[in-house]
């Protein structure tokens, strides 16, 4: 049996993910979280993302890393060229599956994800990079919680694949 894929994103409602490199906002609540939920697993992330978590290997994380320069190396961090190796070894390592992002590899693996960790924040942001559309799929929502601190709103949600 294949371990599930899941996804985690912070997302807006214009579905904006980040602005120049980093986060659209500065969400404490949902940092924690974020932290929380990937401790103990196998988080599959691209260059990007990776360049600006230099936590990833903290907490009993297993980075899979996915680039195309073949030079990246550092102890403990799995670098991959694609987003199917990076699966087929994700597979093979401790803990959950949880797919960081960005972009590219959220638009590779929302069509087979089993689970969605979303937290949609309820705001129409400026921004450079995407999380693809997932409104349109069939999806449980299992847990529904609403928070907000002083700048916006937000729904930590999890969705499972119908
Ligand atoms: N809100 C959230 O939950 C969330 C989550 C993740 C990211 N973000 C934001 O999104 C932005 C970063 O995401 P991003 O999409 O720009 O970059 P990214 O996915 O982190 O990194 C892009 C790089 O990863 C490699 N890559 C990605 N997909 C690949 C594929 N399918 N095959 C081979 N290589 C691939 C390439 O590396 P090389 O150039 O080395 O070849 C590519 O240049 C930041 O602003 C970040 O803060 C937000």
């Amino acid at each position: 049996m294949p371990k599930p894929l899941n996804l985690v994103v912070a997302c807006s409602e214009n579905r904006i993910i980040g602005r120049g490199g980093r986060l659209p906002w500065h969400i404490p609540e949902d940092l924690a979280f974020f932290h929380a939920i990937t401790r103990g697993q196998t988080v599959v992330l691209g260059r990007i993302c990776y360049e600006t978590w230099p936590g990833v290997a903290q907490d009993g994380r297993q980075p899979v890393v996915i680039t195309g320069n073949r030079t990246l190396a550092r102890p403990g961090v799995h670098f991959v060229a694609s987003v199917a190796e990076a699966l087929t070894l994700a597979q093979t390592l401790p803990g959950e599956i949880m797919i960081c992002g960005g972009q590219r590899i959220y638009e590779e693996t929302l069509p087979r994800a089993d689970r969605l960790y979303l937290t949609l924040v309820h705001a129409e942001v400026p921004g450079d990079t995407w999380f693809p559309e997932w409104r349109h799929l069939a999806w449980r929502e299992t847990e529904h919680r609403e928070s907000h601190d002083a700048n916006f709103h937000y729904t930590f949600s999890i969705l499972e694949r119908q």
